[in-house]
């Protein structure tokens, strides 16, 4: 088994150096900053212990699987590593400075990857000689718990590197999915309608979070509402996301950002993290509390349903990935009840073109557009073969 470097000991990285312990691998892991590297290592000492306690692991594989993580704190202990994955902060000409050296610290044929999520793979590999053996490797957080992982080959990435590393990632028990170098890849591209049409909603007085959230929940099935969610993630890191998608797209009105969550990340209101967001996290809070009308939550499900399928639909049409992956993508990256893709099998592919059409005729507006693919479908009689 090949020996894996990890480079940042953060919340992402401490997390994939545990994945390739747990499957076996010897593994480095570095960061510059010794505190942390202090704390992902006393993290995992948690993590195991919790394991064992839950009989997941016994002592001893808990034991063999922490021994078989080594720290440091210079990239100069990757030496002999087969695979480098890179997860360090955002930041392009961080990456390809690092990129450059580790270039010259490994063998020939070792493989290069990027745990990034907004920066292309090739501005990446761009930084080095030997191009074709950079590749994205996107895990989702928590890197240990998500199934899901997009593999994301560069336009200079050799056949070789890529099917060396899906079938690395596979044999570490993860969903792989294989996504072109374009913005947000597969799930930070396709998932936007399901913050930013949630915004719009509650940004034209249809209704308040709780409410958005409850149709989502109780009768959309999702595991939870998009102000639930964005909270959890944080709206200073969740708008960040939608507006490098948004300029990446050059302006595409698809990926608009929405003034509302861009004044609550402003305010300080990130979230659960900060206490308070959308919703008040304070101990002695009011809890919000929904208008189940079923008519009013059928309707605002409907719209942001539709406008996710249209994301999942020319995802497909521009080949950033086949239809099995991109329902794969959904339900194993973020959880989505059912792969949208199927969803818009069973709607029916006719009704989902009319919904998107009707918001369109209303609204004059480019991001209600429905996907070529769509209407071309619609016209053939088709469905998704999935
Ligand atoms: N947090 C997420 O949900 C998530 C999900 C998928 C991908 N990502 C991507 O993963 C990467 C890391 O994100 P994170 O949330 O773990 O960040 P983080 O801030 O938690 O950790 C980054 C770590 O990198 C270290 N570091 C920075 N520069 C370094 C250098 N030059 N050499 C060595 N170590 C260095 C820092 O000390 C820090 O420990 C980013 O590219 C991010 O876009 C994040």
């Amino acid at each position: 088994m090949i020996k894996i470097g990890v480079l940042g000991a953060g919340s992402m990285g401490s997390g994939i150096a545990q994945v390739a312990a747990q499957a076996g691998h010897q593994v480095v892991l570095v960061d510059k900053n010794e505190e942390q590297l202090a704390n992902a290592k006393s993290k995992l000492a948690k993590v195991m212990a919790r394991l064992v306690e839950k009989a997941k692991l016994t002592a001893d594989e808990a034991e063999a699987i922490q021994a078989r993580i080594m720290y440091g704190s210079n990239m100069a202990n990757f030496k002999g590593c087969g695979m480098v994955i890179e997860a360090i902060v955002e930041n392009l000409a961080i990456k390809q400075q690092v990129f450059a050296e580790l270039e010259g610290l490994l063998d020939q044929d070792a493989i290069l990857a990027s745990n990034t999520s907004s920066l292309s793979i090739a501005s990446i590999a761009a930084s080095c000689k030997n191009a074709e053996r950079v590749i994205g490797v996107h895990f989702f957080n928590p890197a240990p718990l998500m199934p899901l992982v997009e593999i994301i080959p560069a336009v200079q990435t050799s056949a070789k590197i890529l099917a060396e590393t899906k079938a690395m990632v596979d044999s570490w028990k993860k969903v792989t999915v294989v996504a072109k170098d374009t913005p947000g890849f597969i799930v930070n591209r396709v998932a936007r309608p399901f913050y930013g049409e949630a915004l719009k909603i509650y940004e034209e007085g249809v209704a308040d979070f709780a409410t958005i959230d409850w149709a989502m929940t109780a009768l959309g099935g999702f595991r939870m509402g998009p102000f639930t969610l964005m909270d959890y993630i944080g709206n200073d890191i969740n708008y960040t996301v939608t507006e490098t998608v948004f300029t990446a797209f050059y302006f595409d009105p698809r990926y608009r950002p929405s003034f509302t969550q861009k004044r609550h990340a402003e305010a300080g209101w990130f979230g659960r993290k900060s206490g308070r967001g959308y919703y008040d996290y304070a101990e002695d809070a009011v809890k919000a509390e929904p208008n189940k009308n079923e008519v009013l939550g059928n309707q605002i499900l409907k719209r942001i349903l539709v406008l996710l399928i249209n994301e999942a639909i020319d995802a497909v049409f521009l080949n950033i990935a086949s239809a099995k992956d991109v329902d794969l993508a959904m339900t194993k990256g973020v959880n989505y009840p059912k792969g949208l893709l199927a969803w818009a099998n069973e709607i029916g592919l006719a009704n989902v073109l009319s919904a998107l059409d009707e918001l369109y005729d209303e609204y004059r507006d480019d991001k209600y557009r429905a996907s070529v693919l769509l209407r071309r479908m619609v016209k053939a009689g088709e469905s998704f073969e999935l």
